[in-house]
């Protein structure tokens, strides 16, 4: 009885299939034959790609993105997250910009020089706020950041 009754099943299983087959084809018609024409994104809505280079940030825009980097590739080591972990160091640098490039030779000791140059200078951006170094307006770069004295 039951496998007279299978082939019977799968034929009005293939009918279904079919008739499915046949709206999904018809609906796909009309969508490809009614599709609007893409509206372009507005001027202001950049790709990532597009994005301006982020030069000119002040220190107090640097430091959130300065602490980030310490708490993600530093702290492991530097503990704890703080910016005052790293004041400790100073007094072995005349100024802040060797601090900078000692951190892009030498840092993190188990992958030197393996962030981005910007993350660099956003970690030593925020050790210089944090400790009272540079004002919070002040817009600082890889060049200028000599002129900040540590001593
Ligand atoms: C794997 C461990 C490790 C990581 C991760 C690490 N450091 Fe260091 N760092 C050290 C050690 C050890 C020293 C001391 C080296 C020496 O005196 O020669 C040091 C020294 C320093 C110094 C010099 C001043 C001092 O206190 O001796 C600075 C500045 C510094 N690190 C910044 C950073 C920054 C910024 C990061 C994250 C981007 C980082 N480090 C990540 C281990 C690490």
């Amino acid at each position: 009885m039951l496998p007279l009754s299978r082939p019977r099943l799968t034929v009005g299983r293939l009918h279904t299939v079919g008739a499915a087959g046949l709206v999904l084809l018809l609906v796909l018609v009309a969508c490809s034959s009614a599709a609007p024409t893409p509206t372009p994104l507005p001027p202001t809505a950049l790709p990532p790609t597009q994005l301006p280079a982020p030069a000119g940030l002040t220190a107090a825009q640097r430091a959130p993105l300065g602490e980030a980097v310490y708490s993600r590739s530093c702290a492991a080591c530097h503990n704890p997250l703080s910016a005052s972990n790293l004041r400790r160091s100073f007094d072995r640098f005349n100024n802040a910009g060797e601090m900078l490039s000692y951190a892009q030779r030498a840092m993190p000791q188990t992958n030197p020089g393996s962030l981005p140059a910007e993350d660099y200078l956003n970690v030593i951006v925020w050790v210089l706020l944090d400790n009272g170094k540079v004002a919070a307006d002040a817009v600082l770069d890889a060049d200028n950041l000599a002129e900040v004295t540590l001593r």
